[in-house]
């Protein structure tokens, strides 16, 4: 007989008739025994749901796969027919089982019941465990998504670099890429200053914190485009929602105001937990059960009801008048806290909430200046449990405006001649927003912390694996 190829556990457990002869391949989950038989639950990742093995006493290796323990991976190959037994529709009875990697009893993924904080020391076996499969799974998904939902759009799918010399948000969060050897001293200049004419690039670089400026140029372009890509900010907020390393959504229109901007960022927000409801409804449920039981209903709320949109001087009218003890101050000109912005929209609104025209003072150089000549075109997306989740504006088009906003910010404008032609030469109102992924995923799954939704996080202090 001809080996058949391997069939996922997911498919297999689709199938719509016996089948004679397949294969699956995956990590034994458990083991109990019978007389005359082993069950064994096999999971190999495509789904949630484990493959019940049925191994006879007659099999050569019998006495072996009756050591089988949590942890090991098999090959069996069998037959599949309809389960006896409840919960499933069908199981495979083996007439081979190979064992292809033995795990003892030091494998730490035996009991249920482990705390999110020592999964996270082992964040390289968690995979194996059903929440983390689930939130991998619906992770893959969901990326899926926003390229469809750009796609079905008509928008480009840009590769904006990772390696960078400009700080677009001009919080000095940069990590610095260098080849510089820091103990050389003939590297210095007279002055005892770093001559990043000798480093790699023969200037200061950085990894990106936000692909928005490149993304500007080709929307100036194509028209609109986005880009999918991993940012990195060494801000130092040791937070459930801060990650070192994550993975940002950046959508850029031409001919688009700020209104336009506000549309898409709500449009594509329900889109992905739509998308979420409909793809990974096993997931989903799963979520519902152990992380969070409100969010099915708190989901579903969200996709079927407007967002609520407020200026910022009006979030600072009702924070005031809220009655509420903050620990952060409110006064108009000050960053809205992650305890306002929670109370806005869990408090208040009971829904999302997005947060426009804010002081100019408190946004970066690149966004554009409103009538009043105090405020600018600058958007947040707030959502229940989380507070921002997408942030973004109209940019500055004026070159004039734009230089002075530059100079404003302490920025040399010569630093950025390419980004200033883009307004030299056909210049038109463009507009754009950044979506945090690992921060949308927390929202859909309702996991609350951003270390439990990237595989391997980087944070302050942590970058293990
Ligand atoms: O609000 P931010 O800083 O906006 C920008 O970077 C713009 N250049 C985007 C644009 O207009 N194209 O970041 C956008 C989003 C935030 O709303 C948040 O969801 C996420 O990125 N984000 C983080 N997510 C995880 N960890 C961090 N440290 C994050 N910082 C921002
Ligand atoms: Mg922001």
């Amino acid at each position: 007989m001809t080996e058949p190829s391997p069939t996922s556990i997911r498919d297999a457990l689709q199938g719509t008739a016996p089948t004679g002869a397949i294969q699956v391949q995956g990590w034994v989950r458990t083991r109990r025994d019978s007389k005359d038989f082993s069950f064994i639950e096999v999971n190999d990742g495509s789904s949630l749901r484990n493959l019940q093995i049925i191994a006879k006493s007659s099999l050569p290796n019998y006495a072996a796969v009756q050591r089988l323990t949590t942890g090991a991976s098999i090959s069996v190959t069998g037959a599949l027919v309809a389960s006896q037994g409840k919960g499933q529709k069908w199981e495979l009875v083996a007439d081979n089982i190979d064992i292809v990697g033995t795990a003892d009893d030091s494998y730490p993924l035996q009991k249920k019941g482990h705390t999110p904080e020592f999964l996270r020391e082992i964040a390289h076996l968690r995979p194996r465990s059903n929440l983390f499969s689930s939130i991998f799974r619906v992770r893959s998904r969901l990326a899926f998504a926003v390229h469809q939902f750009f796609q079905e759009r008509g928008f480009v799918f840009i590769h904006t670099p990772i390696i960078t010399s400009s700080d677009c948000e001009g919080a000095g969060e940069l990590f610095r890429v260098t080849t510089l050897d820091p103990a050389a001293a003939e590297l210095r200049t007279t002055d005892g200053e770093i001559d990043y004419t000798k480093d790699f690039f023969a200037r200061p670089t950085y990894l990106t914190v936000s692909g928005q400026l490149e993304a500007e140029a080709l929307a100036l372009a194509l028209s609109k485009v986005y880009t999918f890509g991993p940012t990195f900010r060494a801000e130092n907020s040791n937070t459930s929602r801060h990650a070192s390393e994550f993975w940002m959504i950046e959508p850029e229109m031409a001919f688009c105001d700020l209104n336009g901007n506000m549309d898409l960022a709500e449009e594509f927000v329900k889109y992905l937990i739509a998308d979420a409801r409909k793809d990974c409804p096993d997931e989903m449920e799963l979520f519902a059960k152990f992380v969070d039981k409100e969010l099915l209903a708190r989901l579903d709320f969200v996709v079927e009801r407007p967002f609520q949109r407020i200026t910022y001087s009006v979030a600072i009218d009702l924070l005031r008048k809220s009655g509420e003890k903050f620990e952060f101050p409110i006064d108009y000109g000050l960053n809205l806290q992650s305890e306002h912005e929670r109370w806005l929209t869990e408090k208040h609104f009971k829904c999302p909430v997005t947060v426009f025209n804010f002081p100019k003072e408190i946004k970066p150089f690149y966004m554009r200046l409103n009538e009043d000549g105090k405020t600018v075109a600058a958007m947040d997306l707030l959502v229940p449990g989380i507070g921002e989740i997408v942030g973004g504006s109209q940019r500055e088009e004026r070159l004039k405006m734009l230089e002075e906003n530059m100079r404003r910010h302490k920025m040399d404008p010569a630093d950025y001649k390419w980004y200033l032609d883009l307004r030299r030469y056909g210049t038109a109102p463009h507009s754009g927003f950044g979506l945090g992924f690992e921060r949308m995923l927390m929202f859909i799954t309702g996991v609350p912390n951003i270390r439990d939704v990237i595989p391997f996080a980087r944070t302050p202090g942590s970058a293990e694996f």
